[in-house]
């Protein structure tokens, strides 16, 4: 076990800096593609009955606002609207060029998410399409410091609706789903606050809430500023997660690992630091790699620089997810797709990727196990 961890000043690659120039994505199959400004639902012509589908795996790093595609935004506005805007006005809201231009879009997305019928019906359809792809289980993020922040409103009555398609899921789906209250970096520590404090207040009758975590632009805010209230949390018997190293050097992640977070969003940057690298693979962090999210944010510019391969085959503790993904036009399925035809995993090296998304999961031990087996025993 490590005590303090020593901040680095890497300067930062160029997969870690930022650039306008939009990446040409992985297309394993001529599927999906284009740019973000012409988002549709990822439409790969894939065997349904492939290895990847039924794989039974978690999904750990997906937000729900992010899950919105322009389809259902129409119809949200035809709830709250009183002109509701068509399909291209939608499709103009996903358009971003860069990192904050994402960001934007991302609020954007999350302020038409009105009512508790809109997050349920945002989280029923999240839960099919995970279904779909053979996850069984996924730990989503739910930007509660925006609706705090920006729509100035109450959380636990827009909750309701999210528990109701959970519940939906789990009975008509089989797919368990857990929410991780997300709080935004640079909203500052106060924010934060009342976001951990309500996932805090709520657990004891929603013991769905299972976590807290801190998004936003790592550029603005490391995260030492949030150290005693991820103390605080993890008191109340939550988990700990951060977006870490995804727009900044390794020392993003040494502030995450610091501050006791116990899994890692992206991590994009560990690649630059080997003492970082080693410390990640002896203790087994378990990292939410991100590949399209990371294309087309510009986060990484290339897909021959992502670290996913070189992290894998560190013996790092790797799961594939897949962020937001209406925004950058992909989902789990895909993210597999693109580490067995771009990174070259073998269908076993797959299997250890979803054996480690549910050993990462904050499952109970029980159903781990039971999960586990039934991976391992698929053919
Ligand atoms: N990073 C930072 N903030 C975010 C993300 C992300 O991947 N998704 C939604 N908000
Ligand atoms: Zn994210």
């Amino acid at each position: 076990m490590h005590g303090l961890y020593r901040f680095v000043s890497v300067a930062l690659s160029p997969a870690a800096g930022f650039n306008t120039r939009r990446t040409e994505l992985f297309n394993p199959s001529g599927c999906g593609g284009g740019s973000a400004a012409t988002v549709h639902p990822v439409t790969c012509s894939v065997d349904p009955l492939s290895f990847i589908r039924r794989l039974p795996k978690a999904e750990l790093h997906l937000h729900l606002e992010g899950t919105v595609t322009p389809e259902t935004l129409v119809e949200l506005s035809g709830r709250h609207d009183s002109v509701q805007f068509g399909l291209n006005e939608a499709r103009a809201l996903f358009h971003y060029a860069d990192f904050s231009g994402f960001l934007l879009a991302f609020k954007a997305v999350t302020e038409h998410l009105r009512s508790a019928d809109d997050y349920e019906l945002a989280a029923w359809r999240m839960a099919q399409r995970l279904a779909g792809q053979g996850v069984v289980h996924a730990e989503v993020y739910v930007s509660v410091g925006v609706v705090y922040y920006w729509r100035r409103c109450e959380f636990e009555p827009l909750f309701l609706g999210m528990e109701r398609a959970r519940l939906r899921a789990e009975s008509e789906l089989g797919l368990t789903l857990y929410w991780i209250f997300d709080a935004v970096r640079h909203f500052g520590p106060d924010e934060a606050a009342r976001v951990f404090r309500k996932a805090a207040e709520m657990r004891p009758q929603f013991p769905s809430i299972v976590g807290i975590g801190i998004g936003g632009d790592e550029r603005r805010t490391g995260a030492e500023p949030f150290r005693d209230l991820y103390a605080e949390a993890r008191e109340a018997g939550l988990r700990l997660t951060a977006h870490a190293g995804e727009t900044v050097g390794p020392e993003g992640i040494w502030g995450a690992l610091n501050i006791g977070a116990e899994r890692l969003g992206h991590a994009l940057s560990a690649i630059h630091d080997p003492e970082l690298m080693g410390v990640l693979a002896e203790r087994q962090i378990p990292l939410e790699l991100c590949v399209s999210s990371n294309l087309r944010t510009g986060c990484c510019l290339r897909p021959e620089d992502h670290p996913l391969r070189r992290y894998f085959d560190a013996g790092l503790m790797v799961t594939l997810n897949s962020d937001d993904p209406a925004l950058f036009l992909s989902d789990l399925e895909h993210e597999y797709r693109i580490a067995q035809e771009r990174f070259a995993f073998t269908q076993e090296h797959l299997r250890e990727l979803a054996s480690n998304s549910i050993e990462a999961s904050f499952l109970p031990a029980e159903r781990k196990v039971e999960i586990l087996r039934r991976l391992e025993s698929l053919e």
